[in-house]
């Protein structure tokens, strides 16, 4: 059961801003127009939101800047308190804790990492990535070894010392990473968190995070407007409109099966062979199956190896990381999903 069991539920979950919020809600019957309540002052910030995210997955939140994202996250970590809907964290009801629990929730099972680095000028990498451990009330000496370690996560051993400001920004925010690891949370709340960085940083730090995220796995919601982003680190991606969570799938349902025409528009532009793994062409094993000698990786990212591919004449053997044949992929149907768009009756 641990494997599936959600660490992070919502369900109807709304965030409206303004003084007659509440009562506006109760008279919208869950039917909330964010037109409607705007003309009568109200800001809708989250809209009916009801998800699930397991143990281990790491859940991106993406839409355009207003569309809700932060209010989102910052409802269930409890920054802000929702207006109405339930939140549970590893099954504990967030809404009916008090002051104390949700301190003590906080400081041993939350981690966040913000877009602004947030780091405290005057100290060092090492006793910035100590601080939250000094605060649980660890004694100095375990502090200091706890922080080393982390600071060697991040790739920043012999720079312990420096101060904040002798960093770049991408160096800036694996102190911030550090730092919200440091006390080892199962669950991680991103917002933004690589968005002032430059492109190559940005994708270096990209990596980091899968790297850290495959052997940490924790249970993750990241916050981003940035679709590549998106699709480079997401198990499910949720898009939002308006406070609305217009579809929440896999990045593959997402591009090749948009549930709505906001999100066929937002993933128009993406080109799928950058974007989709060999698992989303993927077809089942079928017995006695006369395969071509090159075999591919599912989570070959389908450019990377569609030139072999097309020069197979047979299906070629898709594997997993432990090398075993998990599905195969047909030469022709890489390029149906890659090329050939409107034109279902081919497979
Ligand atoms: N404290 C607040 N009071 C009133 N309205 C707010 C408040 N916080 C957020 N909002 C409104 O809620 C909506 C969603 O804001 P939110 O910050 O969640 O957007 P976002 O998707 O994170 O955008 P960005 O990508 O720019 O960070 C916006 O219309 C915003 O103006
Ligand atoms: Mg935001």
């Amino acid at each position: 059961m641990a494997s599936e069991q959600s660490v992070i539920k919502c369900e109807s979950v709304y965030k409206i801003f303004g003084a007659n919020a509440k009562e506006m809600l109760k008279n919208a019957n869950g039917n909330v127009d964010a037109k409607t309540f705007q003309e009568a002052g109200c800001i809708v910030g989250v809209n009916n939101a009801s998800f699930d995210v397991s143990k281990g997955e790491l859940l991106v939140i993406m839409g355009l800047s207003g569309s809700g994202k932060s209010t989102l996250l910052r409802c269930i970590s409890r920054l802000t308190d929702a207006t109405s809907g339930k939140i549970f964290i590893d099954g504990q009801d967030l809404l009916s804790l008090k002051n104390k629990e949700l301190i003590e929730l906080r400081r041993n099972k939350m981690g966040m990492v913000f877009q602004s680095f947030a780091l405290l000028p005057h100290k060092t990498v090492l006793e910035n990535i100590a601080f939250p451990l000094q605060i649980k009330g660890l004694k100095t000496r375990d502090c200091i070894s706890k922080a080393m370690d982390m600071v060697k996560l991040v790739g920043l051993d012999g720079r312990e010392n420096y101060f904040p400001r002798e960093l770049s920004g991408g160096q800036q925010q694996r102190v911030g990473i550090a730092r919200s690891l440091a006390v080892e949370p199962d669950v991680w709340f991103l917002d933004e968190p690589f968005s002032a960085l430059d492109p190559l940083i940005r994708k270096e730090m990209q990596d980091e995070f899968l790297r850290l995220q495959s052997s940490l796995k924790k249970t993750i919601l990241f916050v981003t407007h940035d679709f590549d982003e998106a699709l480079r680190l997401a198990d499910r991606i949720g898009i939002m409109k308006d406070g609305i969570i217009e579809q929440l799938d896999t990045p593959a349902n997402i591009v090749l099966n948009p549930a709505t025409e906001y999100v066929r528009k937002f993933t128009q532009e993406v080109p799928r062979e950058k974007v989709l793994k060999i698992e989303a062409v993927m077809d089942p094993i079928t017995d006695e199956q006369n395969l071509s000698d090159f075999k591919v990786s599912k989570d070959a990212i389908i450019e990377t190896v569609a030139e072999k591919i097309l020069g197979q004449e047979k299906p070629i053997a898709v594997t997993d990381s432990t090398q075993q044949i998990v599905g195969i992929v047909k030469p022709a149907k890489v390029i149906h999903v890659v090329f050939g768009e409107g034109n279902e009756d081919n497979q």
